[in-house]
């Protein structure tokens, strides 16, 4: 077979990392065969899952590699060499010029188990938003005292756990604030320390960066409206010591004016209220490749400290970012094969087992970047690879003077790593299986397809 490399349009956190690193460490999970469940038994009983549970039964048992040694498709495949060096690009980033800050991983940005385990390793800490993520994360054996929880759903029973086991909680809602006061006038004899979010007028100080615009951003308390000093009034009253402070902004630039932004903003909270900080988590939002377009993890890094420094002493207070894309994008690809390839009008129509749902769930972005392994000769009608959903918008790409795909030809889609793996979609079919390439040169599977029986857990149905 040969490959045929082909260019569409490059998303902002795509394309390639920094130095390479070695050493290495799996953890396989989820592979094996699980001990029956009262579904099981319920689902024996129901007409058509018998024949499902034929079909897990071969999963579980596993032809999980082709005989070829590659993935079986529809698959994503993780690069830990890559992982690894875009990890040690920040990290050492991070060490070298805020020695004692924080590199703490974005778990929704895909919270596949294996790489969620794997960033530990790393020394790098777990960003949570969500009771759910949080679980997760200490499942996979994050310790609290190195994991952040943000968000503005949490619980109150999870948010005040956390606090009480010493994780960084930034608060984010009027009930949080509410919630922890309660908590320390109930608790006078605690120390009870929590940080909080802040909302800021980025949009004003860097025009069109952001999605939201003039709207504002979502999340956190408004910094210039009375909100952010209401909600300190409140916890200061209430004897909660404020520790930190957390700015993130979703940017569409990625640039350096955001973190400077978001200092200044820090840094007029911090002196309106007195606050002394153990912590300025500045987010996540960071470029992960080696464009020259795009700053590095150090000029990134840099700029903070250049912008806090004023007013922050680095050695005091403690630098946090929350990477996700830049850490796990370059790093994932996802390998799918042709199932059928037909002319229509102009064109010609290539039928895969991928599909948008994996990479592009809400079907509204770019055409693909992707690779194509064949030995077919080049030809000049455009193909139209599909995806495997019945929805007739599910076109990943255009190809033109390319090699005539053909049945059981494979295309691979890199730099798939962020919102994709875990978006959970179970859209017409279960999860695709996932592979990682170890430093060592092994594949091995760290989690298998979705099953008839893991899309009927937590489920009840009444029909006979
Ligand atoms: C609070 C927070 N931290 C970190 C991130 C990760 O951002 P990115 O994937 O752009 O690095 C996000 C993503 O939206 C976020 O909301």
């Amino acid at each position: 077979m040969r490959r045929s490399e082909l260019t569409g349009s490059v998303n902002q956190s795509d394309l390639s990392p920094g130095v390479r690193s070695g050493g290495g460490s799996r953890v396989q999970l989820g592979l094996g065969s699980e001990p029956p469940t009262e579904l099981d038994s319920a689902r024996e009983s129901v007409p058509g899952c018998e024949r499902g549970r034929g079909r897990d039964r071969e999963r579980e048992q596993g032809t999980e590699f082709g005989s070829d040694r590659q993935p079986v498709t529809p698959a994503f495949v993780v690069d830990e060499a890559k992982l690894r060096r875009q990890a040690a690009s920040f990290t050492a980033a991070m060490a070298r010029v805020w020695p004692n800050g924080i590199v703490a991983y974005s778990v929704k940005t895909n919270s596949l188990p294996w790489i969620v385990a794997w960033m530990r390793t790393q020394g790098i800490w777990a960003e949570t938003v969500s009771d759910d993520e949080y679980d997760l994360a200490r499942a996979l054996g994050h310790k609290p005292t190195r994991m952040v929880f943000n968000g503005p759903v949490k619980s109150r029973e999870a948010l005040l756990e956390a606090v009480q086991a010493g994780s960084i909680v930034n608060l984010d809602s009027r009930r949080e604030v509410r919630w922890v006061c309660e908590y320390a006038h109930a608790h006078p004899a605690a120390t009870v320390k929590v940080g909080v979010r802040i909302n800021w007028n980025l949009d004003a100080e860097c025009p069109g960066s952001t999605l939201s615009g003039q709207q504002g951003l979502r999340f956190g308390f408004h910094i210039d409206n009375g909100d952010l000093d209401d909600a300190i009034g409140q916890l200061k009253a209430a004897g909660v010591t404020i520790n930190g402070l957390h700015l993130h902004a979703t940017s569409l630039t990625r640039s350096l004016d955001l973190y400077r932004s978001a200092a200044r903003a820090a840094l007029k909270a911090i002196t309106r209220h007195a606050l002394a900080l153990d912590y300025i988590d500045m987010g996540g939002g960071f470029f992960g490749g080696e464009s020259p377009d795009f700053p590095t993890p150090a000029q990134y890094i840099e700029e903070i400290r250049d912008a806090l420094c004023p007013v922050i002493d680095p050695t005091i207070t403690r630098l946090i970012i929350e990477p996700g894309s830049a850490l796990v994008s370059v790093a994932v690809d996802c390998h799918t094969s042709v199932v059928d390839a037909k002319p229509v009008q102009d064109y010609r129509v290539v039928v895969t087992d991928g599909s948008r749902t994996y990479m592009d769930p809400f079907f509204g972005g770019p055409s693909f970047q992707c690779d194509l392994v064949t030995e077919g000769e080049p030809i000049s009608t455009p193909q139209v690879i599909c995806g495997f959903t019945c929805v007739d918008t599910d076109r990943l790409t255009v190809l033109t003077d390319c090699p005539k795909l053909q049945e059981g030809d494979r295309v691979i889609y890199r730099q798939r790593g962020h919102y994709t793996s875990t978006f959970d979609t179970q859209f017409i079919n279960y999860l695709p299986r996932v592979y990682v390439q170890t430093e060592a040169g092994e594949l091995i599977q760290v989690r298998r397809r979705g099953t008839t029986a893991d899309y009927l857990t937590g489920n009840e149905w009444g029909a006979p």
